[in-house]
């Protein structure tokens, strides 16, 4: 396999296992050139792409600003605030308008779910979701399993748990389909009202118990508490929450084999992570990052070769 079959990509729900084995494969040879004195290559010479963002972001919006310009393309950031949607411009018009200048890539976060699906039926440009609300995150999954093919050789038969606000987490949804699909085992663990109803219908093991998903895997990947999306409470207290689901050094110290903790950020250090675990040895959390421009820059380049 040479290209991806899509000419966008919406989610890891839409791929094949040899298509993120082709990614990762284009990533590791992208890795290589970004850890050269001379770090770009013309790949995408004269290609235009557009960052439309609706929605915050530091690493993903960086990440790919990042690869497109190693790459050599043209990059061109949209954010919705202090733009014309505060004044009432539709999501379409606006997409629309910044193509009319000529953009042959789009790279689109948004708060709706189903927001790059909606723009990949209206337009021709190549469309890659940078996170659709509570949907799907696929190129954070793509570097996560990345980074664990790079820390434990393979990610086929390991064993990884998914901690914390797997109900509000595009992340863990685009996680869960990458994992299984390349072979891993995946359990979901948090409090049950940040458990999603269908989630054993993924192929998932769920547990309640923080302590028994640590001593079950080989790699714990910590999700943030997304507060900005949660208009109920789901727990008492964030002082509880980090009692029962917090992770210390103390508590990994207890358990009988070391892990590698993967946290995808912004990190809500002393609520699911302490410090003494997020800036450890264990932790491959800026590895992840290192990770995320090969990866992008990956999935942009198989992208723009296929336009069809
Ligand atoms: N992991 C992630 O998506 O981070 P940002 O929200 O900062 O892009």
């Amino acid at each position: 396999m040479e290209t991806l079959q899509s000419k966008h990509l919406l989610g890891i729900k839409d791929l094949t296992r040899e298509e993120l084995e082709l990614i990762f494969n284009t990533a590791d040879n992208f890795k290589e050139v970004i850890n050269r004195p001379i770090k770009k290559v013309p790949s995408l010479r004269d290609i235009t792409i557009a960052n439309v963002f609706f929605e915050n972001s530091t690493r993903t919006r960086l990440s790919f600003e990042l690869a497109e310009k190693r790459l050599s393309a043209d990059v061109v950031n949209f954010s919705s605030s202090g733009s014309s949607v505060k004044k009432g411009e539709t999501l379409l018009d606006t997409v629309n308008n910044i193509l009319s200048m000529k953009v042959d890539m789009v790279v689109m976060r948004h708060a709706s779910p189903g927001a790059p699906h909606f723009l990949s039926r209206h337009i021709q440009a190549n469309v890659i979701n940078a996170g659709d609300g509570t949907h799907e995150h696929p190129t954070q999954a793509l570097l996560d399993s990345f980074s664990i093919r790079q820390k434990l050789g393979e990610v086929a038969g390991k064993k990884v748990a998914i901690i914390g606000d797997i109900l509000h987490s595009r992340v863990a949804l685009s996680n869960i389909f990458a994992l299984t699909k390349l072979g891993a085992q995946v359990m979901v663990c948090g409090p049950a009202t940040l458990l999603p109803k269908y989630i054993k219908s993924l192929g998932v093991k769920v547990t309640l118990n923080l302590r028994e998903a640590l001593e079950w895997c080989d790699v714990a990947n910590v999700l943030r508490i997304q507060l900005e999306r949660q208009q109920v409470r789901y727990f008492p207290s964030l002082r509880e929450y980090s009692l029962y689901y917090g992770i210390n050094k103390k508590l990994l110290d207890s358990l009988q084999k070391p892990i590698t903790i993967m946290h995808p950020g912004p990190i809500n250090r002393g609520v699911e992570l302490n410090s003494d675990v997020a800036d450890s040895d264990h932790s491959i959390i800026l590895e992840q990052v290192e990770n995320g421009v090969a990866i992008r820059m990956a999935v942009l380049y198989l992208l723009a070769s296929n336009t069809a």
